[in-house]
């Protein structure tokens, strides 16, 4: 079966990144979540898409210049015309324990633009102390960062993001001790799932919002894929199977 995951939450229909979201993602029938992390001044994980805070909330600046209790004070509901804080990655993954539902949390390390110290074996340690390792994959565009991660943690699986014509990914993925590749919808064939699959990586296609494309990965099984629309996404599936 094709997976749902959520992306940056249910961006698509409520503020993304932030804690509705992911809830709302969840409550729509959604398999994962996907979200960003940055680390503050004082290295903290915090969930944000962009370097800066300027384009989702109410403030000003990069987010490696805040502490983190700078950053939580900001209302990143902004476009939504919604108050929602900025989330600590340690508040997401306590609210993922808690929940009945064993979903999947997909936390892409957002270091392909800013190389964060340290960003994978800080993250690594915050799942481990969550004993969430099982329900967790790691992504980056940065893939020397996940092959980083796997030699903090050997088994915690890792995903390589990508947006262009990659010649083999699967064997480049493996060559990374990946398990997944996640590609932009764009590059993605019928034939690259199905080598793929016979290679043992999983392909996850982002960000996958029009109904045909939809029907189209369902239709090809593809592993899973992120849409900012979960809840469509599960009635589509829900119709053909
Ligand atoms: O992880 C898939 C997708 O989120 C990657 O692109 O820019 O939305 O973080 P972006
Ligand atoms: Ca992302």
């Amino acid at each position: 079966m094709t997976m749902i995951f959520g992306h940056r939450g249910a961006a698509g229909t409520s503020p993304e990144n932030t804690m509705i979201s992911f809830k709302e993602a969840i409550h729509a029938g959604a398999d994962g979540i996907e979200l960003d992390v940055h680390l503050s001044k004082d290295q903290i994980p915090v969930v944000i898409h962009d370097e800066t805070v300027n384009r989702t909330t109410n403030g000003t600046g990069y987010v490696k210049d805040h502490l983190a209790e700078e950053l939580i004070r900001l209302n990143a509901g902004r476009l939504f015309n919604e108050e929602a804080p900025i989330p600590l990655l340690k508040d997401v993954l306590k609210w993922a324990c808690e929940s009945e539902k064993p979903f999947i949390i997909n936390i892409e390390l957002k270091n392909n633009m800013i190389e964060y110290s340290n960003i994978e074996e800080i993250v690594i340690q915050l799942v481990k102390e969550h004993k969430l390792s099982e329900r967790i994959i790691l992504s980056s565009f940065n893939h020397s960062s996940m092959v980083q991660a796997l030699k903090t943690d050997p088994v915690i699986e890792t995903a390589l993001l990508y947006s262009d014509g990659i010649y083999k990914p699967y064997d480049y993925a493996r060559r990374a001790g990946a398990r997944a590749i996640h590609p932009l919808m764009r590059t993605v064939k019928n034939e690259l799932i199905n080598q793929a699959r016979e290679n043992s990586v999983a392909v996850r296609p982002f960000t996958v919002n029009d109904e045909e494309e939809m029907r189209t990965l369902f239709e090809w099984g593809a592993s899973a894929f992120f849409t900012d629309y979960p809840e469509k996404a599960v009635r589509i599936r829900e119709s053909i199977t």
